[in-house]
């Protein structure tokens, strides 16, 4: 789906198809320096970094393993009540396993610090996090991801995997959904 097929819906578009592109290009390029010589699983969180996970697996110049993981971040229907339920765990034995965790967005850093708590006590070697985007004034838990695409203002963005209301997901571009659509 196009901006313009949804563009009543949308008040700008903060990243385009092309610009997520080149991005992941280079975030994919200082992975795969930083990662030489060691095994690599990327894991990523379902539903909205199946894009970021596609893009960014194909970008990598080099052999990876991807596996997937759902949770479920609920209660008071807000995300920041701190209640993290696992709803599909990895196939994968991560022992000894350099993990990075791929993500589209860091807001509250709530999913993420409990997901890095989770699969750090199961003996990983490293447990480290790609994200697209991050959203500094948000977050209220501590989560250092290694690699950051883009840090963006506190706006509810929709479109390459981030969804209001499961909608907007199959957007290319990144935008600012207008309020009239959520209030
Ligand atoms: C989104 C996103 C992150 C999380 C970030 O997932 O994919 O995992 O929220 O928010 P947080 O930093 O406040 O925890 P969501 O729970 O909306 O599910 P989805 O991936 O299915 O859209």
């Amino acid at each position: 789906m196009d901006a313009a097929h949804v563009e009543q819906d949308l008040v700008n578009i903060l990243f385009t198809e092309k610009q997520i592109q080149e991005r992941l290009d280079e975030m994919a390029q200082q992975i795969a320096a930083d990662f030489e010589g060691r095994d690599l699983l990327l894991v990523g969180i379902l539903r909205g970094a199946v894009m970021v996970m596609a893009d960014l697996a194909r970008a990598l110049p080099r052999h990876v393993e991807m596996d997937w993981i759902a949770i479920s971040s609920y209660g008071s229907g807000t995300k920041s009540s701190g209640v993290v339920r696992l709803l599909k765990d990895l196939d994968t034995d991560i022992t000894g396993r350099h993990v990075l965790i791929v993500d589209e967005i860091v807001d509250t850093g709530l999913t993420l610090s409990w997901l890095v708590n989770s699969l750090g006590s199961r003996n990983a070697a490293s447990v480290e996090i790609a994200t697209l985007l991050r959203k500094p004034e948000a977050l209220t838990m501590s989560v250092e991801p290694t690699y950051v695409g883009w840090d963006i203002p506190n706006e509810f963005v929709v479109g390459y995997g981030l969804d209001y209301r499961e909608k907007y997901r199959n957007l290319r571009d990144i935008a600012t959904l207008a309020p009239h659509v959520y209030t």
